[in-house]
């Protein structure tokens, strides 16, 4: 399964997602970390940024592997450099380059492969895995995520004032939520978590649960399709506005069966005997019933 996180920076999406696949026992995928491995690649070329093919061989030419939360380049690991203040400076130019997105986005789909993957980034459950079944939109007010880089910054010994941070977060906003490709946004189905006023753990706790939801097995797994379905159908009749009185019929029900049931339904008659369940049918069965 794929669990997509994205958000704006300083939401605190890396933490949190690496957390959240701690303790799931899936893997992380960083994807900022390898928009920022080919920010570091170009600089140790020294890469004239006026000629973005070039940056896209050069994308096409090094190794990038992710362990974890460890990136390594070319065999090197360059976990700590990708984070210096030139490379972050340096990184929008891979993130803007379509040739280059194309290439990562490409990698990410093979390293997630067939795994449990929680993966990371800004356009994850839009554009890399759109059939991802759990998408989390991990946000928070932009003078929180000044204030929790402020102090982390002051923490390291840097001398930035808020105002600072804040100023040069909304031109990040801005640059992330307006790039032509891959931008930040929301997924339609993602689901959106504010974390103003959450501690980390709270935070993972709450993307945990929200996680665990969508991993539980359907609780009538070992109840027949066909008879489960009888009685969602007849639970649904029961329960429409219109009472599902006399001749009201699901219109894809065909004559027989099926146009009885949506007549007034009898006593609920109990499941029949455990077998196999198709959940994927059911699910199917119940947006055709209920609407999404
Ligand atoms: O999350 P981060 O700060 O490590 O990301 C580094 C940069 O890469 C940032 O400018 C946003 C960009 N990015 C992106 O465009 N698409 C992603 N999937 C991840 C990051």
């Amino acid at each position: 399964m794929i669990v997509t996180i994205d958000g704006p920076a300083g939401a605190g999406k890396s933490s949190a997602a690496k957390a959240l696949a701690r303790r799931l026992g899936f893997r992380f995928l960083d994807t900022g970390a390898m928009y920022r491995a080919v920010a570091l690649a170009a600089l140790q070329r020294d890469h004239d940024w006026s000629r973005p093919e070039a940056l896209v061989a050069l994308t096409r030419e090094i190794k990038l592997e992710l362990d974890d939360d460890r990136v390594f380049l070319n065999g090197a690991d360059v976990s700590e450099s990708i984070r210096d203040i030139a490379v972050t400076t340096a990184t929008h130019y891979a993130a803007d380059n379509p040739g280059v997105r194309e290439i990562l986005v490409e990698l990410q789909r093979t390293i997630a492969g067939s795994q449990n993957v929680v993966s990371e980034g800004r356009d994850q459950g839009t554009v890399v895995f759109p059939d991802a079944p759990c998408k989390i939109f991990l946000t928070a007010t932009p003078q929180e995520r000044a204030r929790r880089r402020l102090e982390e910054l002051t923490s390291r010994g840097e001398q930035v004032t808020f105002e600072e941070i804040l100023s040069q977060q909304e031109i990040r906003d801005h640059r992330d939520s307006t790039r032509p490709c891959g931008p930040l946004k929301q997924a339609e189905d993602a689901i959106e978590v504010l974390t103003d006023g959450l501690s980390a753990d709270e935070v993972v706790d709450r993307l945990e649960k929200l996680v665990r939801a969508h991993l539980t097995p359907n609780p009538f797994f070992h109840v027949p399709t066909p008879a489960l379905e009888t009685c969602l159908v007849r639970f649904v009749a029961r329960h429409r506005p219109d009472g599902g009185g006399p001749g009201v019929r699901h219109p894809r029900a065909r004559q027989g069966t099926h146009s009885k049931i949506w007549r007034r339904p009898g006593p609920f008659k109990p499941p029949e005997p455990p077998g196999s369940g198709d959940h994927r049918h059911l699910f199917q069965r119940t947006i055709e019933l209920c609407g999404p």
